[in-house]
C-alpha cells in the first residue's frame, strides 16, 4: 500500500518505518526541513533503540522515503496518517489542535482521488468529526474517509510495541476503510495482535482512557509508597502482592518520581478538559493530575531531609534526566522541576544521561553535564538515580565516589537496601 505519514516525530517516524518494513511504500513528511535533510543522510532525529538500523535498511531498499512536499506526498498515497503533535494549550488544559487542523486544511487541497485519512495523533473525542467538516468544505464526501487509529507505542520500546501490539484499534463505520486497514495490519494481526473495530469517537476516547488509566496506576502506587515510608513497609512487596492478581497486573505499578513524558501529563489534562466541555466531571483523573503535580515537590522535600536541610553548595548528581530510560525525550520530565528548584537553593548540579547533554540545561548556571558516570558521581554529596537505564544498575559507588559521606537517593528502587547497608552507604529509596 502507498502510505503518507504527516509528521515525522516519535510516532510518525517509528510507525512509518515499521509500515515500510512490512512491505508498504511509505513517505514520511515533515515541515522541519533540517529533520528531513538529516533523515535522507541517515541521521536519526531521536534516540529509539533499533530505529536507526530499520530506517537505513528500508531507506536503502527504497520502500521508505522522506519529503517536505506534503501536496505531492498526499497525491501519491492512498492512506494518509496524521502524526503531528497535540500538546497542551498554552492557556488552558485542553489539547492544542492547531497542528491537526492545519494539516486537515493542507490535505483538503490535495485530494483528487479516494483517500483514507487517519488520525494516529492522540486527539480528543469528536476531533475526527471536525477534520471531516474541514475537508468537506472543499472535497466531496465520496473522495475521503476520516478514521481514528490511535497509537499505543511507548518510547524506548517503540519498535517492539508497534510490531507486536496488544491491540490495534480502528475507529470507523466505513466498511471499505475498515477492510483496507485490516489488510494493512494483517502482518501484525497474524502475530497475535487483536484487531478492534469501533466507532471513530470510541477509538479516540479509548486512547485517552488508556493513558489516563495507566497514569492513575502510577499515581496510585506512588501515593501508597508515601504511606509505606511512614510504616516501614516495603512498597515493592505491595507492588508484587497486588500485581500478581491478574485483575490488577504488575505493570505500571512501580513507585518512582512523578510520571512525565510527552503523553501522560498532556493526555490526562486533555481528557479531563474534554469531559468538562461535555459537562462530565472526571474527578478521579483530576485528582491524579493534582497528585502527580505535587509529587516533584514531595520528592524535593525528601532531598532536603536527606541533606538535613543543607542544600547550599551541595554537589548533587542526577543519573538520567529524561522522563524515563531508553529515550531522549525531556518533555515533562520531573527533572525540569527538580533541578531548577535545587539550583535556586544553591545546589551545584552535575548530571549524566546516556542520551547526552540536554538543551534545557545548556548554559544554565551551576548545571554541568558530565560525559560519563564516573566523572558525574565522583565528587558528589548526593547521587539521585532518576531513570532506570541498565547503565546505572551496577555502579561500584564506593570505589568511584571520593566524598566518604556521600548519599544516594534511588528514585527507581534499583539497588537492594541491604547491600547498600552492608557497604555502609547512606541509601534512600522510594517507599521502602
Ligand atoms: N511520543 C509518544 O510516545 C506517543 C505515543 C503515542 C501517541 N503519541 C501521540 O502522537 C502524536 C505525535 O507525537 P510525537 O511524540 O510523535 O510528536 P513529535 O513532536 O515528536 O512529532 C510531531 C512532528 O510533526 C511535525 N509537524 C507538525 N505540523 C506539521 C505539518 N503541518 N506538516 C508536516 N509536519 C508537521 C513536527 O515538525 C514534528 O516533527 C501526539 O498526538 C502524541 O500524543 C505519541
Amino acid at each position: 500500500m502507498k502510505i503518507c505519514m504527516i509528521g515525522t516525530g516519535y510516532v510518525g517516524l517509528v510507525s512509518g518505518v515499521c509500515f515500510s518494513d512490512i512491505g508498504n511504500d511509505v513517505v514520511c513528511v515533515d515541515r522541519d526541513i533540517k529533520k528531513i535533510e538529516n533523515l535522507k543522510k541517515g541521521i536519526i532525529p531521536i534516540y529509539e533503540p533499533g530505529l536507526e538500523e530499520l530506517v537505513l535498511k528500508n531507506y536503502k531498499n527504497n520502500r521508505l522515503k522522506f519529503s517536505t512536499n506534503l501536496k505531492e506526498s498526499i497525491s501519491k498515497s492512498d492512506i494518509i496518517f496524521i502524526c503531528v503533535g497535540t500538546p497542551t494549550k498554552k492557556n488552558g488544559n485542553g489539547a492544542d489542535l492547531s497542528q491537526i487542523f492545519n494539516v486537515a486544511q493542507e490535505i483538503r487541497s490535495s485530494i483528487s482521488k479516494f483517500k483514507i485519512i487517519i488520525t494516529k495523533s492522540t486527539v480528543p473525542v469528536t476531533t475526527g468529526d471536525e477534520i471531516e467538516k474541514i475537508i468537506l468544505h472543499k472535497v466531496s464526501k465520496k473522495l475521503f474517509s476520516v478514521v481514528s487509529n490511535p497509537e499505543f507505542l511507548r518510547e524506548g520500546e517503540a519498535i517492539r510495541d508497534f510490531t507486536y501490539p496488544d491491540r490495534v484499534v480502528v475507529g470507523t463505520n466505513d466498511k471499505k476503510s475498515n477492510t483496507v486497514l485490516k489488510n494493512l495490519y494483517s502482518p501484525l494481526i497474524s502475530k497475535g495482535a487483536k484487531y478492534v473495530n469501533c466507532s471513530r469517537r470510541a477509538a479516540e476516547l479509548t486512547k485517552y482512557a488508556s493513558n489516563a488509566f495507566l497514569a492513575t496506576k502510577i499515581t496510585f502506587i506512588n501515593e501508597l509508597a508515601n504511606l509505606c515510608e511512614k510504616l516501614d513497609v516495603n512498597i515493592e512487596d505491595i507492588s508484587i502482592g497486588m500485581g500478581l492478581d491478574k485483575r490488577i497486573g504488575g505493570r505500571f505499578l512501580r513507585a518512582g518520581p512523578a510520571y512525565g513524558g510527552s503523553c501522560f501529563p498532556k493526555d490526562t489534562k486533555a481528557i479531563a478538559s474534554t469531559a468538562d466541555k461535555f459537562k462530565t466531571n472526571l474527578s478521579i483523573i483530576k485528582s491524579v493530575i493534582k497528585s502527580n503535580e505535587n509529587r516533584s515537590s514531595l520528592l524535593l522535600k525528601r532531598v532536603f531531609d536527606i541533606l538535613k536541610g543543607k542544600i547550599k553548595n551541595k554537589k548533587i548528581c542526577f543519573l538520567g534526566v529524561t522522563f524515563k530510560a531508553n529515550t531522549d525525550d525531556m518533555r515533562d520530565s520531573s527533572c525540569l522541576t527538580m533541578i531548577p528548584s535545587l539550583i535556586k537553593k544553591g545546589a551545584l548540579i552535575n548530571y549524566f544521561d546516556p542520551t547526552g547533554e540536554k538543551k534545557e540545561f545548556k548554559n544554565k548556571k551551576n548545571v554541568n553535564f558530565s560525559k560519563n558516570i564516573n566523572s558525574a558521581i565522583k565528587n558528589s554529596d548526593l547521587i539521585i538515580i532518576h531513570t532506570e537505564w541498565n547503565d546505572f544498575k551496577s555502579i561500584n559507588f564506593k570505589k568511584i565516589v571520593q566524598n566518604k559521606k556521600f548519599r544516594i537517593f534511588d528514585m527507581r528502587n534499583i539497588y537492594a537496601p541491604k547491600k547498600m547497608k552492608d557497604q555502609k552507604i547512606k541509601y534512600f529509596a522510594i517507599g521502602r
